[in-house]
């Protein structure tokens, strides 16, 4: 079995990609509804948070692990392989490598948690793929929660992201990176508004195909899907269809609490 997790729904981006890239194994998401937002906690609580779940989907049976989190990532991606010693770990990160590759005005701008955006991963992540390219780091304080509370759009909600949109637009970004996995969910709004201008760039497929590479004998299983979460398991599982995952529901069961 393949185990997913976020602090909540944003993950569930990252879950579809490898259920449709992988329709046969066996899956486990666990959201971690008590704590979310992460991106507004502490370093050393989100990394409580990650070997804690890490070890309970281990012990629920995963053999393989996808922290469907860029902000649970850039806290404790290596403290958790070092305690899953031998188990596979994928990890999500911000596409800075292609959206840098891919700009052609050399500007490229990182949508993010307060965390994630002042996390060293990110900045080491900027350091390595993206020397000759100017990046802007916006944190997004808000907007994961927008996700969570299924608020996706609305007309208040809109004008703020407009506002925060844009002056990358104006200053050139032609690449905006969706640097929280609950951002996938809000890629209508920011399509629109950044049509023409710059394209979105979103991991989840990749991380799905590195989740392949890893899967081994867990790629086979005969496609149940497990729903978790850690308070209010009934709320992730009727979200599906608001985020156009109907069919995830068709290969869950009922949501469960998960004591973590
Ligand atoms: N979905 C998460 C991320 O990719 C975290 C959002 C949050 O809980 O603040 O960063």
């Amino acid at each position: 079995m393949i185990g997913v997790f976020d602090s909540g729904l944003g993950g569930l981006s990252v879950l579809a990609a490898i259920a449709h890239a992988l329709p046969r194994a066996d899956l486990a998401y666990l959201a971690d509804t008590a704590h979310v937002p992460y991106g507004s906690k502490t370093d050393g609580f989100i990394r409580g948070r990650v070997l804690a779940i890490g070890r309970h989907l281990v012990a629920r049976g995963c053999t393989t692990i996808v922290v469907a989190c860029n902000t649970a990532t850039a806290a404790a991606v290596q403290a958790l392989r070092a305690e899953l010693h031998g188990i596979p770990v994928v990890g999500v990160e911000p596409g800075v490598k292609p959206a840098a590759q891919e700009s052609r005005t050399r500007r490229i701008a990182v949508l993010a948690t307060e965390s994630t955006a002042r996390s060293e991963r990110l900045a080491r992540l900027i350091r390595e793929h993206a020397q000759n390219v100017h990046v802007h780091i916006e944190p997004c304080p808000g907007w994961a929660t927008r996700v969570e509370t299924l608020h996706l759009d609305g007309a208040q909600f809109a004008a703020e992201v407009r506002a925060k949109l844009e002056p990358l637009l104006a200053a050139g970004a032609d690449r905006l990176v969706l640097g929280c996995t609950h951002y996938s969910f809000l890629k209508p709004g920011l399509a629109a508004i950044c049509a023409g201008r710059a394209e979105l760039v979103d991991v989840a497929e990749a991380v799905a195909r590195q989740a392949v590479r890893q899967a081994g004998a867990a790629a086979h299983g005969s496609a149940r899907l497990t729903l978790l979460a850690t308070v209010r398991p009934e709320r992730l599982r009727a979200a599906l269809p608001h985020l156009g995952l109907s069919r995830l529901a068709e290969r869950a069961g009922p949501a469960q609490l998960a004591v973590v």
